[in-house]
């Protein structure tokens, strides 16, 4: 008998959306190492854009380049897509770490996730405390309000290994000094970045590849959404808490229709329903390469996947049409 047709987005959507970030990807690593965040930046929003407008989709932007007075392109409430197709929420950030690729270091990546309207959380642009886990764990292993140390016992009494077994990545930052001091008392590790959460978050799918156990710290809140998409696609489990912590930061929240600001989001509440997640890597990284230029093409490397199916596809791809891009 044939397989019911799932509801949800089309699933050819999913391998549309690879030349969305392939395309952003390239463009920023033309810029790679060369000290220009912001042009790197750029260059990464204007490819992502002309490639999104191709798409047969309907697209509102709810997590992008910034509100709309302080983003030309790509900025929240932005309608993109061909114009005809399904009414999709559409995160993105073009680059995902701009100083990681200015600098050449590794993890940064061109990112996208989609969404049926309405299933993505609007969050302003502020801080987020997060803590992520990979798929295997059971439900509740960490708890943005228990300590470091209870997080870090509970993931190693699950994975059944010792606390100096575990590792944990943070944001290298001034702010995170006590949690550093916390998770280190515990005798477990630490990887500390100094940019992309995003990748930080995802790398918790697979330890064995990465070594990371477990995302702790707070980073952007649009890069916690575009996080939560990706696990839900995966596998794994993410808090978020906005840090709505001055009026001002609370009324923009309330703007997007948050009324509760101390309020600890599941990965569920951040993306939910059928999800539609890619990630293409700019420079090398612990899970995808980073866009190697060769003398007749280009290669990229991308991670793919869809919630309502959870696959997850890993797309190596060799472009000949170089003018493309
Ligand atoms: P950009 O790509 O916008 O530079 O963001 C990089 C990043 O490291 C994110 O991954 C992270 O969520 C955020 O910045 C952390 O913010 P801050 O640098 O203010 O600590």
């Amino acid at each position: 008998m044939a397989k019911p047709v799932q509801s949800g987005l089309d699933r050819i959507l999913t391998l549309e959306l690879v030349r969305v970030t392939e395309r952003a990807a390239v463009a920023a690593a033309r810029l790679r190492g060369r000290g220009d965040e912001k042009a790197a930046d750029q260059v990464a929003v204007d490819a992502m854009r002309a490639e999104l407008n191709r798409l047969p989709i309907r697209g509102t932007v709810v997590i992008g380049e910034g509100e709309r007075d302080e983003a030309p392109m790509l900025y929240i409430g932005e309608e993109v897509g061909a114009g005809d197709g399904p009414e999709v929420d559409i995160a993105l950030d073009p680059l995902e770490g701009t100083t990681i690729c200015a600098k050449n270091l590794p993890n940064s990546l061109a990112v996208i996730a989609i969404a049926e309207r309405g299933s993505l959380l609007y969050a302003p642009d502020v801080y987020m405390d997060k803590i992520a886990v990979g798929p295997g764990y059971p439900a509740g292993v960490v708890d943005l309000d228990a300590s470091p140390a209870e997080n870090i016992a509970n993931i190693a009494k699950a994975k059944g290994v010792a606390v100096n077994d575990i590792t944990a990545c943070i944001l290298d930052r001034p702010r995170h000094a006590r949690l550093i001091e916390a998770v280190r008392d515990t005798g477990a590790a630490i990887r500390l970045i100094g940019d992309g959460d995003v990748a930080g978050v995802i790398h918790t799918t697979d330890p064995d590849e990465t070594g990371i156990d477990i995302y702790m710290g707070s980073g952007g809140a649009p890069e916690g959404v575009l996080a939560a998409a990706a696990l839900r696609c995966i596998g794994g489990q993410m808090q978020g808490r906005l840090q709505l912590n001055t009026d001002d930061k609370i009324a923009r929240a309330a703007k997007m229709g948050i009324s509760d600001p101390l309020k600890i989001y599941t990965m569920e509440e951040m993306a939910r329903g059928d999800v539609l997640f890619a990630a293409t890597g700019v420079t090398d990284g612990n899970l995808l390469s980073g866009v190697k230029f060769g003398r007749d093409s280009i290669e990229t490397e991308t991670i793919v996947m869809r919630s309502s199916s959870q696959t997850v596809r890993s797309i190596k791809a060799r472009h000949q049409d170089m003018d493309k891009f």
